[in-house]
């Protein structure tokens, strides 16, 4: 049995974790050590979209486990080739990479996005575009991008070549593009100021200026991805077309995979040799994607994403109308934040802990949500009345 002085004693202190240990988790549902039980509005931070230790998958990845773990991507083996082909099928992609991580499909990404230039139009068109309160992961290039203080504090120097834009600015969005621009980089909804989409004059204005300047368009749906904001990518209702797209968290239910979406034109440019990765298309991670896959792009499936978004949103209003506790309510699909007028966040989410209900913080001032996919409606009734008793407990 480990206590939680243990953790402080033999890890690094990069987190500070809820002060109690989780022993099993199932569907929604997290107990602990002492069998308290929680109810989880976390996800995994957006990852087992498909509940955790569902029956199915844990099936599919035993199956797999007897038969290859590992080789390398120096041999074939099938399941990533499927799942490839499936992606595929499902999008705008012509090809797939496999990573194994948010980050690392952030890094394939602009190396792609840069060699494309390199090969095709001249090395000196290599400048990245990026946008502020994004997040591209926690990789020195993905801190570059982002450029918040908070997370580049003390790591310099840099990465260079990166310029970053207003989010959702498009009135001077042409003074950051040149003929240097080699990709801009996006997400199409942000969620480190509260839930946020990109407007539609900003997106049409990407658009066309990717299009004057010769820039590609990478789209970051690490965390959007996957059902997430009720569309299996979120692309798909934004009119724009990625030249990239990056994927990670919610591919494989919470078994490690990330990777890249795209096309012929920019897969053709690249070689043999000139990026690679030890565990990226394992065949147990791919495996499990497939059938998540397969799940989360019905149409049936992704309009519950919606209706449970609904009530979401109608309860945490009906919330706010009674005691006007938030400043803010914003969502897409089942991913929801609540900017709070007053109360202190930390103290909300201990709370809410001690009372058995899971939340995420967006930052300091903001909740966010970003359960299961698949959460039981009474789930999320009984979670919101956990969340409400604990506002109520500190007003
Ligand atoms: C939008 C976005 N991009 C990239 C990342 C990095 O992913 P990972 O933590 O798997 O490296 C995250 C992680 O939260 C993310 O939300």
């Amino acid at each position: 049995m480990i206590n939680a002085n243990d953790y402080s004693n033999y890890m690094v202190p990069f987190y500070a974790p809820a002060d109690f240990i989780v022993k099993k988790a199932k569907g929604s549902l997290v107990w602990s050590a002492n069998n308290k039980k929680y109810i989880d509005f976390t996800g995994g931070i957006a990852v087992t979209n498909l509940g955790h230790c569902n029956d199915e998958l844990i099936k599919i990845m035993n199956q797999q486990s007897k038969n290859l773990w590992h080789l390398s991507n120096l041999y074939m083996n099938e399941p990533s080739v499927e799942l490839a082909k499936k992606l595929c099928k499902k999008t705008f992609a012509d090809k797939v990479f496999f990573c194994n991580s948010g980050a690392e499909s952030i890094e394939a990404s602009i190396k792609i996005a840069r060699k494309y230039c390199t090969n095709n139009i001249d090395k000196s068109k290599n400048e990245i575009l990026s946008f502020t309160s994004s997040f591209h992961g926690r990789t020195m290039l993905g801190i570059a991008l982002a450029k918040a203080k908070h997370l580049t504090d003390g790591f310099a120097p840099l990465p260079k070549g990166i310029k970053n834009h207003t989010y959702n600015d498009f009135d001077k969005l042409e003074d950051a593009f040149s003929d240097k621009t080699a990709a801009v980089i996006l997400e199409l909804v942000q969620w480190q100021s509260g839930i946020t989409k990109a407007n539609k004059k900003f997106i049409t204005k990407v658009k066309q200026l990717s299009k004057k300047y010769n820039a590609l368009v990478i789209i970051d749906e690490v965390q959007s991805g996957v059902g997430r904001t009720g569309t299996f990518f979120a692309y798909e209702q934004f009119n724009i077309a990625p030249d990239i797209l990056c994927f990670a968290k919610g591919m494989a239910n919470g078994f490690p995979i990330g990777g890249i979406l795209t096309s012929d034109k920019i897969s053709d440019s690249m070689t043999v040799g000139s990026h690679g990765t030890t565990f990226g298309g394992g065949p147990i991670a791919c495996a499990i994607g497939s059938r998540v896959v397969d799940i989360i792009s019905k149409k049936a499936f992704l309009s519950d994403v919606l209706k449970k978004e609904k009530k979401f949103l109608k309860s945490l209003n009906e919330i706010n109308s009674s005691y006007r506790c938030f400043n803010q309510i914003s969502s897409a699909g089942l991913w929801v934040s609540v900017e709070l007028s007053s109360i202190d966040i930390d103290d909300l989410i201990k709370l809410s802990h001690k009372n058995g209900l899971m939340v995420l913080k967006a930052n300091a001032t903001t909740i966010r949500f970003s359960p299961s996919l698949i959460i039981e409606d009474h789930l999320i009734e009984k979670g919101l009345e956990i969340f409400k008793k604990s506002i109520l407990q500190l007003q």
